[in-house]
Formats: structure tokens, sequence, C-alpha cells
């Protein structure tokens, strides 16, 4: 499926309040000025006066951006160290944008030093406000250069410009990389599978297997042949060696899904598995270490996945290492038309349709939906159209949402219909009695207890 990023504002606006920038200069008064400055605009300033220190905070640190000056013996100002300490950044980190910093305006070194890979150059004394366009505008670049790079090697993106999906879009450009166990919560078809599939193509496992296992679905026999494999004659239908789930996902990703359906027996084998980080074969005695990157999916809230009767402390912490959380459909805005119009030219292509559009009414009839099956509920309601559609043009009448998924949404509506129902009787028949208690509870069957729980219960 053709997914794609799509780069905001928002995005890059963000990314500046998350920078971690780096300045090297052997002026202390520069360092104060700079780390003033910048305070209220990045995450992170980190100043540092000796450039030998620059190795280190680079391995130790996840730096977005340096800012780096060019002399640092006031005898000798001809930059050389500055290009040195230049080089051996792009050495370490070639993709950090580095912004060179010098006291003389010396325009044979300011070309130098882009030629050497520096960004950009800035001349002391230098203006607050260009410094920081300057600073804005390199990091909005990078950005914009990461974002390239995720669309041309096929990251599988999801689509979504909403604020809410694009701090999940930055988060997994983050979290991707890192071998954090994530656990991704949402309810249903928000798009679980799809930001679990492209963590693992946006990070460094992704040319190592991703295995995804539905284990909600598995039984308690199948859980363990499935996950840890067996060996020949471990079972009567064990009539060869299996490889287990785990096993096949070494050096790569292992993706859980349906994580909170799964019983406490399995919860036990599975933490055991991911606290010693080996398994062993069904009928065999020997454990293979395994190196795996975690992730799992549930669509039951946090809260009600910490029920200890039901799921393990221990275990949730095991695999929730981060946890990123796919806000529903409501939640998403416009992203709703982004996404109807997506689905309708993927549909209008498989059934060999025209292009086709929505028109305002149907618009409207998206747009004041609730969709309790998310974006998979969106998905088959524009197929469904696509489908049925005579001309070209989707209208309010072309779409409909199953009634399947509005099951509970018609209980709550049963409910309150009911308590609604029962608020108008006890009103009716207090009124009747003119407020005396003791005889509209008497008509109404109650005690005088339960009429007066109901009265404050409906604020009477
Ligand atoms: N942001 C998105 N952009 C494009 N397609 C999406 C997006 N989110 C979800 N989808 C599509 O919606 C459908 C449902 O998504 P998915 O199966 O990933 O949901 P889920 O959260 O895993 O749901 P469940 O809890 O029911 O398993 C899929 O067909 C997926 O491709
Ligand atoms: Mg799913």
């Amino acid at each position: 499926m053709l997914y794609c990023i799509i780069a905001t504002t928002e995005l890059w606006l963000m990314q500046i309040k998350d920078a971690c920038i780096l300045i090297i200069d052997d002026d202390t008064d520069v360092l104060t000025a700079v780390r003033l400055l910048l305070k209220t605009e990045v995450k992170e300033v980190i100043v540092e006066k000796n450039p030998e220190n620059i190795p280190g905070l680079l391995s130790r640190h996840s730096i977005d951006m340096i800012l780096l000056d060019m002399n640092y013996k006031s005898s000798i100002n001809t930059g050389n160290e500055g290009f040195y300490w230049l080089k051996e950044i792009k050495k370490k980190k070639p993709d950090v944008p580095v912004i060179m910093i010098t006291a003389y305006g010396d325009i044979d070194l300011a070309v130098r030093s882009l030629k050497e890979g520096a960004i950009d150059f800035v001349v002391k004394p230098w203006h607050n406000e260009r410094l920081i366009d300057t600073i804005k505008a390199t990091l909005k670049e990078k950005v914009n250069a990461e974002i390239n790079i995720i669309t041309e090697n096929g990251f599988e993106g999801m689509i979504g410009q909403s604020a809410a999906m694009q701090d999940v879009f930055l988060k997994i450009r983050k979290l991707a990389p890192t071998d954090a166990n994530i656990l991704i919560l949402g309810e249903n078809g928000t798009g679980k599978d799809g930001i679990a599939r492209a963590i693992h193509n946006f990070s460094l496992r992704n040319k190592k297997p991703y295995i995804k296992v539905d284990v909600g679905a598995l039984t308690e026999t199948l859980f363990e042949s499935e996950l840890f494999g067996y060996k020949k004659g471990a079972f009567t239908d064990a009539r060869e060696d299996r490889l287990g789930r785990f096993e096949s996902a070494h050096e790569g990703t292992i993706f859980l899904d349906e994580i909170g359906n799964i019983s406490l027996q399995q919860q036990a084998k599975l933490l055991s598995v991911l606290q010693n980080r080996q398994v062993t074969k069904l009928g065999s005695s020997e454990a293979k270490l395994i190196d795996i990157r975690l992730i799992c999916a549930t669509n039951i809230p946090l809260q009600q996945l910490a029920d200890e009767t039901k799921f393990r402390k221990d275990l949730i912490y095991r695999i929730n290492t981060v946890e990123i959380t796919l806000p529903s459909l409501r939640q998403r805005g416009d992203d709703v038309f982004l996404l109807a119009e997506y689905f309708a030219g993927i549909y209008a292509k498989k059934y060999s349709k025209a292009a086709i559009q929505i028109d305002d009414k149907g618009k409207q009839k998206l747009g004041n939906y609730h969709y309790p099956g998310n974006v998979r509920e969106l998905q088959y309601a524009i197929e469904r159209a696509v489908i049925m559609v005579e001309a070209d043009i989707i209208s309010a009448d072309d779409i409909i949402f199953s009634p399947l998924e509005n099951v509970k949404e018609n209980r709550v509506n049963a409910d309150t219909n009911l308590s609604l129902m029962e608020k108008n009787t006890i009103q009716r028949v207090v009124e009747k009695h003119n407020g005396n208690i003791t005889r509209a509870a008497k008509e109404l069957g109650l005690t005088r207890t339960a009429l007066y729980r109901r009265l404050s219960k409906y604020d009477m």
C-alpha cells in the first residue's frame, strides 16, 4: 500500500522546540549569550569551551545542530582549528548541520567552511534575530531532508496532517532508530499495524526480519509452539523441527499484536523470554540467545490493562519502555477528508473507475460522523461508496456507515433514553404530589431512600 508522510509547518516547529544544540567557543561570554538567547527556543543548549570534548559530546548526546567557533587560540586566527573540528564532526556525524562562528568577516573563510561541509556562517557580533532565523532555517531544512529520505526509502508512513498525527510521526522518527521496546495503544482501526511496520522500516534493523504475531488469537498450546518453536517429536504432530517466531525475528523486530488479550499463563512465559532474552524450543533443553526489538500493540487502554488480575504489571513495564498512543479518527480533525480522498483514489483504481470526487454534502457527512471503527471504518465506507456510486461524485447518500460499528453506540443511546424516561416520570409524579416524597415514592413503587437517590442522581 502506498503511504506517505506529509511534512507540515507543525512538524518542523515541533522539531525546533525539541532540538538539542551544541555550541563550541572558547569565549565564555559568547557561550553565555547564545545560551540565554536559545534557552526558550529549543529544548537543550549544550555549551563547551574546549573543542577536544566534541567527540565525547557527540557520542553521549543526540545533537541536532552545532554552532562551531573557527578560532580557538586568540593569537592564531587562521580558522584552521575550526576547520579541523568541522572535519571531525562531519566524519562522526555527517548529517548534523554545523554553523561556523567567526569574529572575522573574512569571505574566504566563509566560502571555505561552506565547501568543507558547514551549512552556514555567522559573524561575531551577530544580530540575535538573524542568528535565530539562521538556526530555524537550518533545522527546518534538516527535517525536510530527513522526510525526503524517509519517502525515498519507501518508509511506510501514514497519512495525517493533524497535529495529533504529526506528533506520532515525530515520535516514530525519534524512537525508531533506538532499540526501545514500544507499546502501541489505540482504538480499533487507528493504524497500529501500520505504525509498527513503519517503526521497523525506519529502524536500524530494517534489513532484518519483521515478524508479526497476533498473540491474542493463539490458543494456550499454539502460543508456545508458534512463538518458541519445537523439536521433531516434541508432541504428536511435531513431525519435524520448527523455528519459533522469536528465533525467526532474530536481529530484527517482532511485533506482538493484541497483547492485551493473552492469558496470565502466557504472560508468564513471555516475560521469562523477554527477561532472559533467550528461547528454548519445545522438546529441547538448549536455550538460544535472541536479539530482537519488541513492539507490542493493544486496543485496551493502559489503565484497564493495568488491572493485575488480568495483566502482570512486570510484563507491562517490560514491553512498555515507551508508548505511542494513536489518536482516534475523531481527534484528527481534517485528516478525515485527506484519508477519504486517499481511499477514494485507491478504490477508484481498484474498481477501474474514473477519478472520484466527494462533494460538499458528502464531506459534511464524513465530518459529522464519530467513527467508532476509526480509519478502517472510513476506509470501508469509502470503498462501498466507490463501488455503489453511479457518477464520479460521492455525495452524502452514497456514504453508509456500518451498523455493526454502531452497536455499542445504539446501546448508549438506548441507555440515555431510558434514563431520560426515568427522569421525566419521576419529575411528573413528584409534581403531581406537590413534592410529597412519601406519596410520590409509593406511586413509583420505590422506597423513600431510593427516590431520594434518584432525585440527587438527576440533580432534581
Ligand atoms: N494514517 C493512515 N493512513 C492511511 N491508512 C491508514 C492510516 N491508519 C490506518 N490506515 C488503514 O486503516 C486500516 C486499519 O489499520 P490497522 O489495521 O493498522 O489498525 P489497528 O489499529 O491495527 O486496528 P485493530 O486494533 O482493529 O487491529 C488499514 O487498512 C490501514 O492501512
Ligand atoms: Mg491491528
